[in-house]
């Protein structure tokens, strides 16, 4: 069988790519240890406000875990709770956070948190806040008439 050059620089390139993906996702996985979100916590999105921990939206700090703190945040339409939260400079923070009826963004803006919340799961996210300063956390899922207007705020404090 006769193969145009052209033919099989294309094959090859097409084979080459996918060797290059399948070792970038190997790598990811096995050696750094990295893994899809996980959406293996679920709640009932009608009783959000009588389930632990989102009786007590806010900053907590808690004694034997990897992290220091908990953020509890529960988003409905349109805001979150809490609306404001100081954070000391430094802390090792899970952010835990649900929504009570449509899918809402949590996005704070200048870092690398950026969560979807999906009636009936919790979404999670540990960070530190090495730099202080006030951070945005904003709606980047359309949500309904007053999406523009959903927001919060972390001040990260000394
Ligand atoms: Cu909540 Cu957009």
């Amino acid at each position: 069988m006769h193969m145009h050059k052209f033919e099989k620089i294309w094959l090859a390139f097409g084979i080459g790519a996918l060797v290059v993906f399948l070792v970038t996702i190997g790598v990811s996985a096995f050696y750094l240890g990295n893994k899809p979100p996980s959406c293996l916590t679920t709640i009932n999105p009608e009783k959000v406000n009588q389930t632990k921990p989102f009786t007590e939206p806010g900053l907590h700090k808690v004694e034997g875990k990897e992290w220091n703190y908990e953020l509890v945040y529960v988003a409905s339409a349109f805001s979150y709770n809490p609306v404001q939260v100081e954070v000391p400079l430094g802390a090792k923070v899970r952010v835990i956070a649900t929504t009570t009826d449509v899918v809402h963004g949590f996005e704070v803006a200048g870092t690398n948190i950026n969560m979807m919340l999906e009636p009936g799961y919790v979404s999670e996210y540990t960070t530190t806040f090495d730099k202080a300063g006030e951070y945005l956390i904003v709606c980047n899922e359309y949500c309904g008439a007053g999406h523009h207007l959903m927001s919060s705020k972390i001040e990260v404090v000394k």
